[in-house]
C-alpha cells in the first residue's frame, strides 16, 4: 500500500511535469508565430530572433551524443532528488494506521495485563529479518483451555472460538476435529516497507539493542495495535546519526572499538559506522 502510494505520486509528478512543459512549449511557440504573423502584416523583415542569432549556433556546436547525456543526466539527479526528498519523509506516511483485524486479538490484555513475552509470539525477532506473527497453535496452547467464558455465560467467548472455527477445535469435548480444513486467519499488516528499503528486527533488537517500544510505541497498552512510527527514511536516519553502537561488547566489531580508542573515542553512532550509506537499506 505504501509503495503504491509513493509509486502514484511519483508518477502524478513525472506526469504534472511533462504537461507543464508541454504547455510552455506551446505557448512560446503561438507566441512565436503571433509575432511573425504581426511582422509580415507590417511588412517588416524578420529580424533573426535572438533564439536563431545567441542560442542555435551554440546549440549546433554540441556534440549531439554528450548533449544527450549531459540532459539526461541532469534529469536523473532532479528525478534522483525529488525521489530522495519523498523517502525522507513524504511517502509511506501510514502513521497511526490501525486496522481492524479478523479476531479482536488485544496487546493490553496478553503483553501488559498477563505480561507475555513479546517474543513468545513474535518468536522470530531475534533471530531473523521479521518478527513474524504467531500461529494458531501459539494461541492454542492458552486458548485450549482458556475460553473466557465466564463473560459470555459459561459459553466461549466469539472471539476465542474464531480460533477454535479457524483451525478445527471441538470446545466442548476438547478435541481436534478429523480431517478438518483448516482456515487460515487473515491478520491486516500494519507497518510495510517498500520493497525497495532493507530492515532487519534481529540487528537492531540484538546487536544494537534498540526496544520494541522506541520503534513500534506503547504496544503493551493497545487494544488495537496502531502504526506508532512514520517509517519515513527520515525517521531511519535520525536515530542512526544518534544512536551508539555497542561496539565494546561485541567481536562483530573489534576492529572498529580498536580504532575508536586509538582516536581517543568511547562512542561511536550508527551513521559514523557506516549507516546514512545508500547501499546499507537499498539493495
Ligand atoms: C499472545 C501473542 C502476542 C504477544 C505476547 C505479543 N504480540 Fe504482537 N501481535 C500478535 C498478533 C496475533 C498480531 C497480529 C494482530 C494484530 O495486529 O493485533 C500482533 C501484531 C503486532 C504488531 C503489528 C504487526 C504488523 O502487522 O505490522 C507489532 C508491532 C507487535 N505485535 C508488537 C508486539 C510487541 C512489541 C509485543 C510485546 C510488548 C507483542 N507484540 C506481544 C501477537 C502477540
Ligand atoms: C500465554 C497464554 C495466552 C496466549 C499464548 C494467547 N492468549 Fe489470548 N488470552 C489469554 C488470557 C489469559 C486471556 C484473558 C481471558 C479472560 O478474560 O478470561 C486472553 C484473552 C483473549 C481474547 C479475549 C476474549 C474475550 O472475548 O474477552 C482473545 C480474542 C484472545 N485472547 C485471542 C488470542 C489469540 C488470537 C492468540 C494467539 C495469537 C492468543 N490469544 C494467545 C491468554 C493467552
Ligand atoms: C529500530 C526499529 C524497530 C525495532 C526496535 C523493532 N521493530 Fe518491529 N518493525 C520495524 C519496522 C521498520 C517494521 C516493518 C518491516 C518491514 O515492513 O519490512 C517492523 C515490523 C514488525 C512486525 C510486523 C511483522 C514483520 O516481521 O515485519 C512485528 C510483529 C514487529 N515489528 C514486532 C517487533 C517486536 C516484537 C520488537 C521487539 C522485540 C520489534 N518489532 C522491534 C521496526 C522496529
Ligand atoms: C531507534 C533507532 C533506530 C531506528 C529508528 C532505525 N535504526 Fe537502524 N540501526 C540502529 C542501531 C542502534 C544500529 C546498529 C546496530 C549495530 O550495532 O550493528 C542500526 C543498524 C542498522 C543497519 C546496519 C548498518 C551497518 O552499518 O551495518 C541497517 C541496514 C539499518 N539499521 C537499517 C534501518 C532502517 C532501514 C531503518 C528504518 C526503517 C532503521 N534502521 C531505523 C538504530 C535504529
Ligand atoms: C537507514 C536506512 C536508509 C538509508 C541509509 C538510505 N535510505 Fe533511502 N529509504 C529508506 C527507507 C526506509 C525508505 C522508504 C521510505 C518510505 O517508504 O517512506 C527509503 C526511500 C528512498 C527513496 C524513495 C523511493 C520511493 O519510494 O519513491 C529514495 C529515492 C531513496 N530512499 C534514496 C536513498 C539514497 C540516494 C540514499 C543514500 C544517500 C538513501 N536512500 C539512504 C531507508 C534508507
Amino acid at each position: 500500500m505504501s509503495s503504491f502510494y509513493s509509486e502514484s505520486t511519483f508518477l502524478a509528478l513525472i506526469i504534472l511535469s511533462v504537461v507543464l512543459a508541454a504547455i510552455a512549449a506551446l505557448l512560446f511557440g503561438i507566441k512565436r508565430h503571433l509575432t511573425s504573423m504581426n511582422q509580415e502584416k507590417l511588412g517588416v523583415e524578420d529580424e533573426p530572433s535572438f533564439y536563431a542569432s545567441k542560442i542555435k549556433p551554440v546549440i549546433d556546436g554540441w556534440n549531439p551524443t554528450i548533449a544527450t547525456l549531459a540532459i539526461a543526466g541532469i534529469l536523473l539527479v532532479v528525478l534522483g532528488a525529488f525521489g530522495y526528498k519523498f523517502g525522507m519523509d513524504e511517502v509511506g506516511a501510514q502513521q497511526g494506521y490501525a486496522p481492524t483485524q479478523p479476531i479482536n486479538f488485544s496487546h493490553k490484555i496478553h503483553a501488559g495485563q498477563y505480561e507475555i513475552d513479546c517474543k513468545y509470539c513474535h518468536s522470530t525477532v531475534e533471530k531473523s529479518k521479521s518478527a513474524s506473527i504467531p500461529s494458531l497453535n501459539t494461541c492454542m496452547n492458552c486458548h485450549k483451555y482458556v475460553k473466557a467464558d465466564e463473560k459470555y455465560n459459561g459459553k466461549t467467548s466469539p472471539e476465542i472460538q474464531k480460533i477454535y472455527n479457524a483451525i478445527g477445535f471441538d470446545g466442548d469435548n476438547m478435541e481436534y476435529i478429523k480431517d478438518y480444513k483448516q482456515k487460515p486467519i487473515e491478520w491486516v499488516r500494519i507497518h510495510n516497507l517498500p520493497d525497495l528499503a532493507y530492515f532487519n528486527h534481529s540487528q537492531h533488537v540484538v546487536v544494537g539493542k534498540v526496544e520494541c517500544q522506541t520503534c513500534h510505541g506503547p504496544i503493551q497498552e493497545m487494544d488495537k495495535v496502531e502504526q506508532f512510527s512514520t517509517l519515513q527514511m527520515g525517521w531511519c536516519i535520525d536515530c542512526h546519526k544518534e544512536r551508539g553502537i555497542d561496539s565494546e561488547n561485541n567481536n562483530y566489531y573489534e576492529e572498529v572499538h580498536k580504532n575508536m580508542q586509538a582516536e581517543g573515542k568511547d562512542y561511536i553512532t550508527v551513521a559514523e559506522n557506516g549507516g546514512l550509506e545508500c547501499s546499507k537499506c537499498h539493495y
